[in-house]
C-alpha cells in the first residue's frame, strides 16, 4: 500500500476508535487545530508521565514548572520573536492559495532525493547481493546529475535563507518551474514576511488595553524563571528546568494533520551549565534524548539525527531528532545549545541581574544553555504511525491492530465476561473494581468475544481477560496477548504482579536509566 494511503487510514482510524478529532467538528472543523479524544487523551498523557519522569524524577538536578502562557509582552521583544520569529509566504494568484516559500523549495529538494533514492533501490534489486551502494552513488550518470542539481539548490536556498533574501527565494521558485499543486500555474505573488504569533489583548479599552501574545514556545517561562527556581530551588549547575505546555504559532502551511498544528503542545527542557562545558552537554544530551526514543522499540534504523548547518544567530550547535513518518524523515523534537543569549537579553530588556555565583570559583556568570524541545502532538503522531499495523491472519481475514507500547497504551487491560449472565459480569465488575487502582482497565460485555477483541486490538490494548463460568469454579481467567493473541489461564490473583511489571512506566524508565 502506497505510504499516503497508509497515513490517510492512520488519520480515520483515530477519529473512528476517539484518538483525534478535527476540532469543532460539527462545525466542520477549524483548520490545523485538533482534540483529543477519550483514547487519544490516555495516550496523550501516557507519553506527557513517560517524558516528566524521565527528567524529574530520574535526575537528580531537574525540577519541573508551570509558567502561564500569556507573559508580559517585552518577554517577546527581548526573546527576538516579535522581529524575527517571521516565515516567508507566497500566495498562488490563481488558487489564492497560501504557501510557505521554503517549504515549496525544501520539497522540491526532497525530489531530487526522492530521485536519487529511486535509482539507487532499483540497481540493488537488478545487482541484488554484488551490489556497492557507495560505488554507485559516485560513479552513476543520472545519479550524480540529480546530486548537482539537488546540491547547487539546496547552496543557493541556504544562501537565500541565511540573507533572508525573499525576492531570491522567489527567483528560486521561478527557476526551479514549482507550480502550485491546485492550480498548476507558476503565477506567484512577491514572497513576504509573516510573524507567527497569535496577538490578543488584555484589559479593557477604559484602562488601556495592551497587546500580549499567546507564547509560540514554552521555553521563555522557563528563562524568566531562571532566578526564582535557582534561588528557591537552592540549585547548583549543571541544572534543568522541564516544562510541558501549550504553545501557539499562527502556521501558514497546515497539512500532515497533527505535524504542524496551530495550538500544540511542547515538552521542553533547559540545561544551565558553566560556559565552556555547553557542547559536551549538547553532545550528552543529544544520546540521552535519542535513547528515550529508542526504548520505545520503534527500530532505531527509524531515527536519524539531522544537524543544523545554518544556526539560529544566538546558538552555537543544534540538531533534531527525525523519525520515519509515512510521508519521510521528520523532525520530532530539536536539541540546541542556546549559549547565554535568552538569559542575557532577558538581563538586558528586564534590568535585573541574571547570572549564577559559583561557589567553587567565586565567580559570577551568566549561564549557558542547552535545550531539549519536543513537540507532544508530533512524539503522539510518530507513535500512531509506527504502531497501526493491518495483519493477515492465517485464516484469511485481516485485523487492525495498533501494537503500541504496553506502557503508552491507553487501555492496559480489558475485563471482558464471556457472557451477559450468569453471575459473569458479577464476577468481571469484581476483577475491575480490584484492579483499576492499579492500571487502566476497561469493562466489555457487548457483542461477541471475537469482536471485543478486536475492537481493544484496535485501541492498542495489550491484555484482555475473559470470565467464562469455570472462571466461578476455579477463579482463574483467559489472558489473551494483543500482539501473539495467545491465550494462556492464570488465577486472578496473579494478574496484579503478571501485568504490572509489563504495563507500567517503570520498566520502560528502566531501560534508559
Ligand atoms: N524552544 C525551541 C522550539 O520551540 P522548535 O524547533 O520551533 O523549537 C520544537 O519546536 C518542537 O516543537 C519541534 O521539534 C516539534 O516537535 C514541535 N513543534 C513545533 N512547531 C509545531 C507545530 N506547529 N505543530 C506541532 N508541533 C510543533
Amino acid at each position: 500500500m502506497a505510504q499516503e494511503d497508509v497515513f490517510k487510514k492512520i488519520v480515520s482510524h483515530c477519529k473512528e476508535y476517539g484518538f483525534v478529532f478535527p476540532s469543532s467538528d460539527i462545525y466542520d472543523g477549524l483548520g490545523a487545530v485538533y482534540d483529543y479524544g477519550q483514547n487519544g487523551v490516555e495516550l496523550k498523557n501516557n507519553i506527557k508521565q513517560y517524558w516528566w519522569k524521565s527528567m524529574v524524577l530520574l535526575h537528580e538536578n531537574i525540577v519541573g514548572l508551570d509558567a502561564a502562557i500569556f507573559m508580559h509582552p517585552t518577554v517577546w521583544k527581548a526573546s527576538g520573536h516579535v522581529d524575527a520569529f517571521n516565515d516567508p509566504l507566497i500566495d498562488n494568484r490563481d488558487s489564492k492559495k497560501r504557501y510557505r516559500a521554503d517549504v515549496l523549495i525544501e520539497e522540491q529538494i526532497a525530489k531530487y532525493e526522492e530521485k536519487i533514492d529511486k535509482e539507487v533501490a532499483k540497481a540493488a534489486k537488478r545487482f541484488g547481493d554484488n551490489f556497492d551502494e557507495a560505488q554507485f552513488r559516485a560513479t552513476n550518470g543520472r545519479v550524480l546529475e540529480a546530486q548537482a542539481k539537488r546540491d547547487a539548490l539546496h547552496q543557493r536556498y541556504s544562501d537565500a535563507m541565511n540573507a533572508m533574501d525573499l525576492d531570491e527565494l522567489k527567483q528560486i521558485i521561478l527557476d526551479e518551474e514549482i507550480v502550485c499543486p491546485i492550480s498548476g500555474t507558476r503565477n506567484w505573488t512577491d514572497v513576504r514576511q509573516f510573524n507567527l504569533m497569535f496577538k490578543t489583548e488584555v484589559g479593557s479599552t477604559a484602562e488601556g488595553a495592551s497587546t500580549i501574545y499567546l507564547r509560540p514556545e514554552t521555553a521563555q517561562g522557563i528563562f524568566v524563571n531562571y532566578l526564582n527556581v535557582q534561588k528557591t530551588g537552592r540549585m547548583k549547575l549543571p541544572f534543568g528546568i522541564a516544562q510541558i505546555g501549550k504553545a501557539f504559532r499562527n502556521e501558514i502551511v497546515a497539512r500532515q494533520f497533527i505535524f504542524r498544528m496551530r495550538e500544540f503542545e511542547q515538552m521542553e527542557m533547559q540545561f544551565f551549565v558553566k560556559p565552556g562545558t555547553e557542547l559536551d552537554w549538547f553532545k550528552s544530551w543529544k544520546q540521552t534524548r535519542l535513547a528515550w526514543h529508542q526504548a520505545l522499540g520503534f527500530g532505531n534504523e527509524n531515527y536519524r539525527f539531522h544537524d543544523h548547518e545554518k544556526l539560529a544567530h544566538y546558538a552555537n550547535a543544534a540538531s533534531d531528532i527525525e523519525f520515519r513518518l509515512p510521508f519521510g524523515f521528520k523532525e520530532i523534537e530539536g536539541i540546541h545549545s542556546r549559549t547565554n543569549y535568552d538569559l542575557s537579553q532577558h538581563a538586558k530588556f528586564s534590568g535585573r541581574k541574571i547570572e549564577y555565583f559559583d561557589p567553587e570559583t567565586n565567580e559570577s556568570y551568566t549561564p549557558y544553555v542547552i535545550e531539549t524541545s519536543i513537540g507532544v502532538d508530533r512524539m503522539f503522531l510518530s507513535v500512531m504511525c509506527h504502531s497501526y499495523e493491518e495483519e493477515k491472519l492465517d485464516n484469511g481475514e485481516t485485523r487492525v491492530v495498533l501494537r503500541l507500547p504496553a506502557a503508552l497504551a491507553p487501555v492496559k487491560l480489558a475485563i471482558l465476561p464471556l457472557v451477559k449472565k450468569d453471575g459473569l459480569p458479577e464476577k468481571a465488575h469484581e476483577i475491575l473494581n480490584d484492579l483499576k487502582f492499579h492500571f487502566n482497565c476497561k469493562y466489555e460485555e457487548k457483542d461477541s468475544i471475537g469482536k471485543r477483541y478486536r475492537r481493544q486490538d484496535a485501541i492498542g490494548t495489550p491484555y484482555c481477560i475473559t470470565v467464562d463460568h469455570d472462571t466461578l469454579k476455579d477463579n482463574c481467567v483467559t489472558l489473551r496477548d494483543r500482539d501473539t493473541m495467545k491465550q494462556e489461564r492464570v488465577p486472578i490473583d496473579s494478574l496484579c504482579s503478571l501485568l504490572e511489571d509489563k504495563v507500567s512506566l517503570t520498566s520502560l524508565l528502566k531501560k534508559i536509566q
